[in-house]
Order: C-alpha cells, then sequence, then structure tokens
C-alpha cells in the first residue's frame, strides 16, 4: 500500500471524510476529486490551513487532474445528488447512477487494483452501478451503510437505557433504505442479548427511528447527514489499511449468501488488508429472512428500472 486515498465528491460526506482520514492518520496524501475543481481546492485548502493548529502533517491534495489519484490504495466515492426533505434514496436513482458510472470509469483508469467504498445513494444500488462500470471483483468492492445504520440504532439504544455508547453494539442488515433489517436479536448491551433489555414495542420504536435516521436529520438541517456517514467510512478504511479482519455491517455482492444472489446487500463482512474477506452467513428466524429477502426483492427491482441485470 502506498498510503493514498482518493475521495470523488467534494461535498460534506466527502470533505468531512477528508478530514477524519487526516485525523486518524490513516493515509499519507488524500486527493479529493470534484466535478467543480474549485470546490475539491477549497475544501483541501481550508483543511490544509487547520494543520499547524491541529499539528497533523498536511496530507491532503485537491484532484484537479486524476493524474493525482494514480495507485490509489482506496477510492471512496461520494459524488452524488443528496437527498431533500421528503425525497427517498430511490429518487436519486437514475441520476446518481450516470454521476457513479462515471467516477468509477475514471477512477479505475487509474487506480484498477484499488478498494471501492461507494457512500453515493441509493447505496445497494450504485454498488452495482460501481461493480460494472470499473469490472471491480466483489472482494474489492463494497458499500457504507450498515454501520451507519447500526450506529445510529446502537445511539439510541444509549440514550434510552442510559448507558454508555461504547457498551452497544447493533446489527443492521438489507437495504439502505425504508426496507434495512436491523435484528434486534444480534444486538447486545455489555453482552446481554437487547431483547432482555427493553420490551418488544419500545425496540419496534428504535428500530422504526433508526428506519427513518437519514430522513430524520434532513428534515432537521434540509440537507442529508455526513459526519455519521464520514465516521463510518473512515472505519471501514481503518479496518481495511490496518488489516484488522473486522467484521461490520457492510454491504457487499451475494452469490448465494442467505440464500440471496445478484445483488448488493447489507450483510456481516469481514474487512481487512485484502477487501472483503469474508462473508459470514449467520442463523436468521424465518421473519429476518424473509426481510432480507424483501430488502434483497427491493434492490432488484432498482436495478431492473435501470436496465442492469442482477
Ligand atoms: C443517511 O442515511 C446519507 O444515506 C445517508 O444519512
Amino acid at each position: 500500500m502506498n498510503g493514498k486515498i482518493t475521495v470523488f465528491g467534494a461535498g460534506n460526506v466527502g470533505g468531512a471524510v477528508t478530514r477524519r482520514l487526516i485525523e486518524r492518520k490513516l493515509c499519507k496524501k488524500v486527493v479529493l476529486v470534484d466535478r467543480s475543481p474549485g470546490k475539491a481546492q477549497g475544501i483541501a485548502l481550508d483543511i490544509l490551513e487547520a494543520s499547524p493548529v491541529d499539528l497533523l502533517e498536511p496530507v491532503c491534495v485537491s484532484g484537479e487532474d486524476l493524474e493525482q489519484t494514480r495507485n490509489s490504495d482506496i477510492v471512496v466515492i461520494t459524488a452524488g445528488a443528496t437527498r431533500k426533505e421528503g425525497m427517498t434514496r430511490d429518487d436519486l436513482l437514475k441520476i446518481n447512477a450516470e454521476i457513479v458510472r462515471e467516477c468509477v470509469t475514471k477512477a479505475a483508469m487509474y487506480s484498477p487494483y484499488a478498494f471501492y467504498i461507494i457512500v453515493s445513494n441509493p447505496l445497494n444500488v450504485m454498488c452495482h452501478v460501481a461493480m460494472q462500470a470499473g469490472q471491480i471483483p466483489r472482494t474489492r468492492i463494497t458499500g457504507m451503510a450498515g454501520i451507519l445504520d447500526a450506529s445510529r440504532f446502537q445511539y439510541f439504544i444509549s440514550k434510552e437505557l442510559n448507558v454508555s455508547v461504547e457498551n452497544v453494539q447493533a446489527m443492521v442488515l438489507g437495504e439502505h433504505g425504508e426496507d434495512m433489517v436491523p435484528v434486534p436479536r444480534y444486538s447486545t448491551v455489555a453482552g446481554i442479548p437487547l431483547p432482555e433489555l427493553m420490551p418488544a414495542e419500545k425496540l419496534e420504536e428504535l428500530v422504526a427511528r433508526t428506519r427513518d435516521g437519514g430522513a430524520e436529520i434532513i428534515r432537521l438541517m434540509h440537507t442529508s447527514a455526513f459526519y455519521a456517514p464520514a465516521s463510518a467510512v473512515t472505519q471501514m478504511v481503518a479496518a481495511v489499511v490496518m488489516d484488522k479482519k473486522k467484521i461490520l455491517p457492510c454491504t457487499a455482492y451475494l452469490t448465494g449468501e442467505y440464500g440471496i444472489s445478484g445483488a448488493f446487500v447489507g450483510v456481516p463482512v469481514k474487512l481487512g488488508a485484502n477487501g472483503v474477506e469474508e462473508i459470514r452467513e449467520i442463523e436468521l428466524t424465518g421473519d429476518e429472512r424473509a426481510a432480507l429477502a424483501r430488502s434483497a426483492e427491493k434492490i432488484k427491482a432498482q436495478l431492473a428500472a435501470i436496465g442492469l441485470t442482477c
């Protein structure tokens, strides 16, 4: 690894990811690329100008030309339109498919062996678009969604039970959208299964808030979240660059796991230096499995809507 990470999209998420990567010293260089080079340059310069105060070695450069991205270890795709109030992630399908296709086609020309982390929405389909555009093997591409959704679920649980967020582990599978599958059975507080700690109706309330997590932020600040998504991306980057072999809820391309083939679905994934090193199949109840299957069918319907084969 040469310590270079490229981030496509100098919007709120791209800027926050760049800063988090530098703060956590996960790379030697971040190349920020955007359709408007001035925006990438401005974000990069603003971050660089903080380095004397933050005592962080300045590593961020802006990508006026793609040559600077050559041989990146990791490429993060955050480019694309974001939801406005009342929109679903699906409403971004056609416009973001074009943007992601363009970004990944360019990225893959310069970094054909990089590990790709997709953030753009609708996430599950954008991973598929990226895989096809860059001809990327499924071990070298994943989507950021499950960690974000699980983090929201963990936060809501910690507030409800008045316990440290450090005590809470949560599992969220499936689609990054209304059909996501939070799994309380595999969520714990200090190792205690969540269902033992709160009544079913309260659990359902927190699950519903988790499903609505992205939309709740948009209702409040009239744009999509970016700090929590950036932290989730950073955790995935850390697992790869530090070869942590960490099992995390990530979006991976399934070829039969959980009885699903031909779609990117949120599942437990082992992330390490070789990317998606393993897809962990955990025991699911009939209801959980059915919910995951519904999630996958929703994703396949979105693929069909833009003419992508599964
Ligand atoms: C979210 O859930 C932007 O999809 C992202 O906030």
